[in-house]
């Protein structure tokens, strides 16, 4: 017999087919390249520069981001970068690693054609990145590299989703994702959340579990494992928004440390997002013209 489905049976369905294709098109991301890890591990077998510079240059495009990174006042600072040998050399292991993670990343932010959307994205991505590595380095807390990487990897799942809401999303549901419901609102009109897009496509890339766990749970650290990692992930986050805000722009949810429990938890008061803040402003003219 047949009969017409329910009001409630269609949006199910409807839920069921987008969530399917949103997780199809996740899939169907190319896999992070393991150029870094790979030179994680030669640094620690005492690798000559050679061999370095040999697994680098095999990815030209790849060479030439690392390459354009290094010269870039943040990472390069009082060094001379002109070739790959000279990063090697001069950046040391911490910081050349953290370069070859953004050139990669950078890839998946640029894939959407770098619009205005992606690269306000990938600059909060670098922001955030930063400022995560700020907290490690004051509160000893995870490994930064660790963090670096989670960090600015932490919304990649907005760049499956934001082309699915720009198809889907209504223009009063996109203003409740600006006032920082975006969860909810995901979920909502989706079916899936971009954290939990982000745990699947940082799962399909085979990064380490304390990695996926703070991607997949950035808005919410203390409902997954890892939740020290993760709440770093999170108060970056919190704060990189901060920092970049436009002098004299409020928001609908201003951030209070002090009453914010992952704040508390983690030990930043609102004095010490303070000086978190000024740190990060001192490099946010170099983070800019890297970016541009
Ligand atoms: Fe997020
Ligand atoms: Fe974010």
């Amino acid at each position: 017999m047949i009969r017409e489905l329910s009001k409630n049976e269609v949006s199910a369905l409807h839920y069921e087919l987008v969530m399917k294709d949103i997780i199809a098109a996740a899939e169907k991301l190319p896999p992070f390249p393991d150029v870094a890890w790979k030179l994680t591990a030669m640094i620690k077998q005492m690798a000559p520069v050679s061999e370095l510079e040999k697994i680098i240059g095999l990815d030209p495009a790849l060479a030439a981001t690392i390459l354009r990174l290094s010269r870039s006042a943040y990472y390069g600072r009082r060094f001379d970068v002109r070739s790959l040998k000279d990063a090697i050399l001069l950046l040391g292991n911490q910081r050349l690693l953290q370069v070859v993670i953004s050139a990669c990343a950078l890839r998946y932010f640029e894939k959407g054609g770098a619009g205005p959307g992606e690269r306000e994205l990938w600059e909060h991505s670098v922001a955030t990145a930063i400022i995560s590595e700020i907290i490690s380095r004051k509160f000893k807390k995870g490994r930064v590299l660790t963090l670096y990487t989670a960090s600015l990897l932490h919304d990649i799942g907005k760049t499956i989703l934001n082309v699915y809401a720009k198809i889907y999303m209504q223009s009063s549901i996109r203003r409740m994702r600006s006032e920082g419901r975006c969860i909810q609102v995901e979920r909502m009109a989706l079916g899936i959340d971009h954290q939990e897009l982000g745990g699947i496509i940082a799962r399909n890339w085979k990064f380490p579990p304390e990695i996926i766990a703070a991607i997949a749970h950035h808005h919410d650290p203390e409902s997954g494992p890892f939740w020290e990692i993760a709440s770093v992930v999170y108060a970056a986050d919190k704060l990189a928004d901060e920092a970049v805000k436009e002098k004299g722009q409020t928001r609908e949810n201003p951030l209070d440390p002090d009453k914010d429990m992952v704040f508390k938890n983690l030990g930043i008061t609102s004095k010490i997002a303070e000086e978190i803040k000024t740190e990060f402003a001192g490099h946010l003219a170099g983070v800019k013209k890297m970016l541009e």
